[in-house]
């Protein structure tokens, strides 16, 4: 039996009379990387935003462990341990990599005052966990001056001291060069080593294919396949059967129109 974090039962999002989630059914085992991947408008990020409580579906059940979590909302997802890394709002680049980690949950002393030395020691031990190699970079550094993939390191530092179950990461590569994407594979795999499950959302199927082990493809608010990266065997087989939702081949459309006769 596996064991899972967090399930979505029969969720629907609708925003006026559109849907943007038609009845999802999705749930995280325990240190899974899930690729989510899909065209634009299908229903990602709502995705997301239902699973972070920053959106309330419309119908639907919240699980987790098993069990119905009644009024499910930001809180409650960070409560439960999900941690979502919102693309470009993630981190404030003017302060040091220690302050992005500890910001909201600083260790203070029972006066009150910042435990400096104590953050600084926790972020260096975080930083080397997760595999920043640059002798570069101290805890001290200012995030401004990291790279893409280097911020995306900082959150998902942040996330693990968080202790979180699971970490979303929204399109954490689109605006990356190949080097600064393996880096951020880099940290998913450490994050993945540390017993996190991770939810990789992204446009480039080959990065994705690349990072998950299990695919789900959504399409106009609806799951349209999960697969194990065995099932699914090659990055070439999942861009092909997203295009073919993309745009129907003539065959499709034949046996369809068949199905009338
Ligand atoms: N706040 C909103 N109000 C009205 N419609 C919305 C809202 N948010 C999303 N939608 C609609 O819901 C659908 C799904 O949008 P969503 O942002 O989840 O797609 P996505 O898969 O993340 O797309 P992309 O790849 O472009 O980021 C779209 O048709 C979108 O227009
Ligand atoms: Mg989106």
């Amino acid at each position: 039996m596996d064991d899972r974090i967090i399930e979505l039962k029969d969720i629907k999002k609708s925003y006026g009379r559109v849907y943007a989630l038609g009845g999802i059914n999705l749930h995280i085992n325990r240190g899974e990387v899930v690729g989510l991947v899909g065209d634009n408008g299908a229903g990602k990020s709502t995705l997301i935003k239902v699973l972070a409580g920053a959106v309330q579906p419309s119908s639907g059940d919240i699980l987790i462990k098993g069990k119905k979590v009644s009024e499910w909302n930001a809180a409650k997802s960070r409560e439960y341990g999900i941690e979502t890394v919102f693309q470009d709002r993630a981190l404030a680049i003017q302060q040091t990599i220690t302050r992005n980690i500890f910001m909201g949950r600083e260790l203070v002393n029972p006066l009150g005052f910042l435990k400096v030395r104590e953050q600084h020691r926790q972020a260096e031990k975080l930083m080397r966990e997760i595999g920043f190699t640059s002798k570069v970079f101290s805890p001290d550094s200012i995030v401004g001056q990291l790279s893409g993939g280097e911020r995306q390191g900082v959150a998902i530092a942040r996330a693990i001291y968080n202790q979180s179950d699971l970490i979303i990461l929204d399109e954490p590569t689109t605006a990356l060069s190949l080097t600064e994407t393996e880096k951020v594979f880099h940290f998913v795999r450490q994050a993945r080593a540390a017993g996190r499950s991770i939810l990789f959302i992204g446009h480039n199927i080959h990065h994705v294919f690349d990072i998950a082990e299990r695919f789900v493809v959504v399409d106009r608010g609806r799951i349209v396949l999960e697969a194990t990266k065995a099932e699914m065997g090659s990055a070439e087989r999942l861009i092909n059967f997203m295009e073919e939702i993309a745009h129907p081949k003539q065959e499709a459309m034949k046996t369809l129109a068949g199905g009338h006769q």
